[in-house]
């Protein structure tokens, strides 16, 4: 398959390396350029059988084959994948040791199973203790608002048989309402489900495995299905209810008819008596975690998690407190680049970027091959308008990551600044010679433009 693009005269194609998704709600697209992996803007909706924008690009300006394919997309969407550590989106080659999900993304790791190939040698999530057994699917069908990585780990760290939060936290918005009403923002299956009255008052029997069996093919039979529900309610069923229908699915888990991205749910997983609205409103001023990480580790993880949002969503008002947050926990972490980074992003955005500076130094001295950390600091260093040290920065940056587009935006706007337009085209220039195809720098070169 080939993606062609052309906006304004110009046009490119790109050959399509990879295919994510089973098609039943949607595809998406990933092209290779170079050791790096980026996603195609166009996505294929199956149910509605056409093309549209990918979710969330569909308010880019300027779309184009520009949005990384980072390795938390690639966790949750292959079997094992291969990024360069501490990388945005670049892999070795070839980028992935297994394609599909694989057996050991659900069963833990074969080698003992292979030297005594036995029931009792592989992990059996169906039979685990309910919060290693539902970590197992919360790795992949769990991503919340924020996900937030504990000291050390990796998204492709998760070992089945242990529990997630051992790993990272998962962030979802969310309040208690007036009447002590729940109101989560309730997009995923495993938020939703847990707000059942089944799940609610089954003391923790009913997980996503009482009705989906992994091994087989999706499209199981609503009759089958049913058979799942009367196993709790056969005895409390009056007679008439019962024999309403062998389809207890059209009524309490009804489907949402249009989608809106990939990451929704589709089916109603509330189990309600009647249909209910769907989503609440995002709340991310009310971020809480699915499960609670006690003392520094708990105030590290939220406060990494309100400045991330903050940068996205612009809550000014979170981000002091996250600020506070990452002080108190930067107290228990001295040599944590990730705690570092977000609190020197968090008092930049806060108004302070002499303390946010040094805060991104140290975290830049920590983990040096990040270049998403120096654009950060090259970012400070400009707003407190040191051009050169700012410049030294996003170079370095360059040389670590040489496809990543937004280091040469960051360089160009830089320039662009100091009103020195030769500069700013060689700053186009130079992606250009990295990522030829690209639209946006072909029309600032040619047209000779200033920004
Ligand atoms: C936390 C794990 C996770 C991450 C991270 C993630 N996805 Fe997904 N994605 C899923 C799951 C699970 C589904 C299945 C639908 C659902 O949850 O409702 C899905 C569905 C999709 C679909 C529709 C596929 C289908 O079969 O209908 C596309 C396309 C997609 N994701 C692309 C991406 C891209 C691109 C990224 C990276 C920017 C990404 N996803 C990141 C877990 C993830
Ligand atoms: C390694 C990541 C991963 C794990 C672990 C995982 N899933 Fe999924 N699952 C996905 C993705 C991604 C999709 C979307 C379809 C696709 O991309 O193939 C999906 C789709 C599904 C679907 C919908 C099938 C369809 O095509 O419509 C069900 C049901 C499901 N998963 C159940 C589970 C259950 C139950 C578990 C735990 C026992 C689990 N999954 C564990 C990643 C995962
Ligand atoms: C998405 C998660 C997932 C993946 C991937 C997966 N399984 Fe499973 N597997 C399960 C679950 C959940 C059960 C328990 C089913 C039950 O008993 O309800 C199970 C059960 C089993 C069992 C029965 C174990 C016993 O104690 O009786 C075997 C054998 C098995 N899987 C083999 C495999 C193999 C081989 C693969 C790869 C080809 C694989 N599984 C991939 C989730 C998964
Ligand atoms: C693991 C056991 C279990 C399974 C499986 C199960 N439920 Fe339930 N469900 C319960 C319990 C327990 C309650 C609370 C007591 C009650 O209302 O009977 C409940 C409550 C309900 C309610 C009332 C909800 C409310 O808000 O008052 C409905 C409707 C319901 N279940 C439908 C279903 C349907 C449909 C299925 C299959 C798709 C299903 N249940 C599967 C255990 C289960
Ligand atoms: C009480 C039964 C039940 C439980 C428990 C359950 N599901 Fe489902 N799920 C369904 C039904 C019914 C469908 C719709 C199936 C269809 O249309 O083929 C569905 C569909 C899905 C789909 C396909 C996309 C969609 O929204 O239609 C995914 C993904 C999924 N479930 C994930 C999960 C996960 C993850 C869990 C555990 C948190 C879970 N389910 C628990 C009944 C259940
Ligand atoms: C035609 C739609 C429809 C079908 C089919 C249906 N239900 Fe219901 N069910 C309802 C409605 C509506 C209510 C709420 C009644 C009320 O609020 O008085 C309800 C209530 C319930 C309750 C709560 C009962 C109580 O007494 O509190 C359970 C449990 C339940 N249904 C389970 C099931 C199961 C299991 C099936 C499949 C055998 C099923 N339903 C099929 C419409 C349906």
């Amino acid at each position: 398959m080939v993606h062609h693009i052309e906006r304004g005269g110009l046009e490119a194609s790109y050959l399509i390396d990879y295919v994510i998704g089973s098609g039943k709600a949607a595809l998406g697209y990933l092209v290779r350029v170079g050791d790096a992996v980026f996603q195609s803007p166009v996505t294929y909706y199956t149910e509605l059988e056409t093309w549209g924008m990918a979710p969330g690009m569909e308010r880019y300006s300027d779309p184009d084959f520009t949005r990384p394919a980072t390795a938390d997309c690639l966790w949750c969407h292959a079997g094992r994948p291969r990024p360069v550590a501490a990388s945005v989106n670049r892999y070795r080659v070839p980028p992935f040791d297994a394609e599909a999900i694989s057996c050991d993304r659900c069963h833990g790791r074969a080698e003992a199973h292979l030297e005594s190939p036995r029931a009792s040698t592989i992990f059996n999530p169906a039979k685990a203790p309910p919060r290693e057994r539902d970590s197992v699917c919360e790795q992949c069908h769990l991503s919340g608002l924020v996900r937030v990585l504990n000291p050390g780990q990796t998204f492709g760290s998760f070992e089945p048989g242990r529990r997630l939060e051992e790993y990272w936290s998962v962030f979802i918005g969310g309040s208690e309402g007036a009447a002590g009403q729940r109101r989560f923002q309730v997009v995923s299956h495993v938020e939703q489900l847990a707000l059942s009255r089944c799940a609610e008052q089954s003391g923790e029997q009913l997980w996503c495995g009482t009705c989906h069996d992994p091994h087989s093919p999706p499209g199981v039979a609503a009759a089958e299905l049913s058979r799942r529900c009367m196993s709790c309610h056969e005895q409390a069923l009056d007679v008439d209810h019962a024999e309403l229908a062998n389809d207890c699915i059209t009524c309490h888990m009804p489907k949402r008819q249009s989608h809106d991205s990939g990451h929704s749910a589709f089916t109603d997983h509330r189990i309600a008596r009647r249909p209910m609205p769907h989503a609440n409103p995002v709340q991310p001023q009310q971020l809480r975690p699915w499960k609670p990480q006690e003392g520094p580790l708990g105030l590290r993880n939220l406060g990494i998690a309100i400045i991330r949002l903050g940068q996205d969503e612009a809550v000014a008002n979170s981000i002091e407190e996250g600020v506070n947050l990452l002080k108190q926990a930067a107290l228990h972490y001295e040599r944590d680049a990730s705690i570092l980074e977000a609190l020197g992003t968090g008092l930049v955005l806060a108004g302070a970027p002499r303390n946010g500076l040094r805060a991104l130094q140290r975290a830049v001295q920590l983990a040096p091959k990040r270049a998403l950390f120096r654009n950060s600091l090259a970012a400070a260093w400009w707003d407190i308008g040191r051009r050169r040290e700012s410049i030294a920065q996003i170079e370095r940056a360059i040389r670590r990551e040489p496809l990543l587009e937004s280091s040469y935006y960051l360089l160009a706007r830089v320039h662009a600044a100091t009103g020195n337009p030769n500069s700013t085209r060689a700053a186009w220039n130079r992606l250009l010679e990295n990522r030829p195809r690209l639209i946006l720098p072909r029309q600032r070169v040619a047209l000779r433009s200033v920004d």
